[in-house]
């Protein structure tokens, strides 16, 4: 195992920019400054840290509990091979997405309660709004596939373009938060448990801050909230914007800087760099595949994909605006039809040296979404991408991930 001081260093200069939204320099460690313009650009390109050679600096020099940390995942991992660590120093936090879907009917205040209690560090709420602009927390804003709505308001049925794409069904933006607070939520996989449909209500996301804080109390713990904005050009376009409700809801509670237990994610990029004039919340750039494009890209005529936004110009570009990207996991360890996998690529390095945190998506243990290298277990998937580095994971089975890291890094 190799000592680098200056790799340490210029890992804590990413760690401490990690920390801070894009365009700020950090004073001492405790705070951020918030200038804006060509000089904080500058600060940040600098604090970018080491050149992007893969493998340069396999095994780098963090703070003691990192290094027991690094040292534990290490050992434990019993290949013998040089582990990379997370961006952040510590180890990888594990989201809850959707909550704990893999037990419970997603985005319902049960799953995520779930979540909690299995461990989960952050839980994922996908947000869209009502008609009379709540955030409420579901995938989509077509609803029939996880609620009882078709039931409900079959009168409602309706048809409409989301993203480019024609719709059939029942759309968010056509019910009130009291109509919506009728339906009960549905399990959207029938290979997954259908008892507990009909059971549980569809949860605002004030209700979901709600919950995180009391359980926070309860298990004397930070839990923290990593709000998804879905479709936002489509809600800003019909009159319901995603962002100004989110950020005053979460500055209404308290969650207004870089240090708050917050990431704010979105797959387009315009409601981002949005965001970022709106608040020093983190905020992460999903990423979906490489010949896909960001849906604001597409309105707006640009070319570009996610492909390219992963590039290190890409990279370099996403980190004026955020702290982080949520990759699609095949982006990092690419997958054959038959579902054997290539070899890692460079993306997980690449975001590091551009001072972005990375946290793919998403994990399930369910055999059909493992690739044959794992053989069946869900562990060793997990173990293979905190192998890598990665700053953190969306888990249908949150408890699974936190089994996982247990094992690699004691924690
Ligand atoms: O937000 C991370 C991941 O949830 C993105 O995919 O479609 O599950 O929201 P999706
Ligand atoms: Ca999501």
């Amino acid at each position: 195992m190799r000592i680098d001081l200056m790799a340490a260093w210029q890992l804590r200069g990413k760690r401490r920019a990690a920390q801070c939204p894009p365009g700020t320099a950090r004073r001492g460690w405790r705070r951020c400054n918030f200038p804006r313009g060509a000089e904080a650009r500058l600060a940040m390109h600098a604090r970018a840290g080491p050149s992007r050679q893969r493998g340069g600096a396999r095994l780098r020099v963090l703070p003691i509990g990192a290094v027991l940390t690094v040292l534990a995942m290490a050992l434990l991992a019993g290949r013998g091979e040089p582990a990379e660590v997370p961006l952040s120093g510590g180890s990888p936090i594990v989201i809850g997405h959707r909550g704990a879907p893999g037990y419970l009917p997603e985005h319902t205040l049960e799953s995520y309660t779930l979540a909690i209690e299995q461990g989960a560090d952050y839980i994922e709420p996908d947000l869209v709004s009502t008609k009379d602009g709540v955030l409420i927390a579901r995938h989509e804003n077509e609803i029939s596939g996880t609620t009882d709505v078709a039931d409900k308001f079959p009168e409602r049925r309706s048809s409409r373009v989301i993203d480019g794409s024609r719709k059939e069904g029942w759309f968010t933006e056509d019910f009130t938060l009291q109509e919506i607070k009728t339906l009960r939520a549905r399990e959207r996989l029938d290979f997954r448990d259908q008892s507990h449909n009909g059971r549980y209500t569809i949860p605002t996301f004030a209700e979901i801050i709600a919950l995180a804080k009391r359980m926070g109390r309860t298990k004397g713990r930070v839990i923290g909230l990593y709000p998804e904005t879905k479709h936002p050009s489509y809600f800003r376009s019909i009159g319901l914007p995603l962002e100004e409700p989110l950020v005053a809801l979460l500055s209404r509670h308290g969650y207004t800087d870089a240090r708050s237990p917050v990431f704010i994610q979105s797959f387009e990029v315009g409601n981002l760099k949005r965001l970022r004039r709106m608040t020093r919340l983190r905020l992460v750039q999903l990423i979906g595949g490489a010949r896909r494009r960001p849906y604001d890209f597409t309105l707006a005529g640009d070319p570009r994909t996610y492909g390219d936004l992963i590039t290190p110009a890409g990279l370099d570009e996403i980190a004026t605006y955020a702290q982080g990207i949520g990759p699609w996991k095949g982006l990092i360890i690419p997958m054959r039809k038959d579902k054997t996998l290539r070899a890692p690529t460079r993306l997980v390095d690449d975001a590091h040296a551009a001072g972005l945190l990375v946290h793919p998506y998403t994990f399930r243990s369910e055999p059909r979404y493992l690739a044959k290298d794992y053989g069946g277990d869900p562990i060793a998937e997990y173990r293979r991408f905190f192998r890598l580095g990665v700053d953190g994971v969306f888990s249908d089975f949150p408890g699974t991930a936190l089994q996982a890291r247990a094992a690699v890094s004691g924690r």
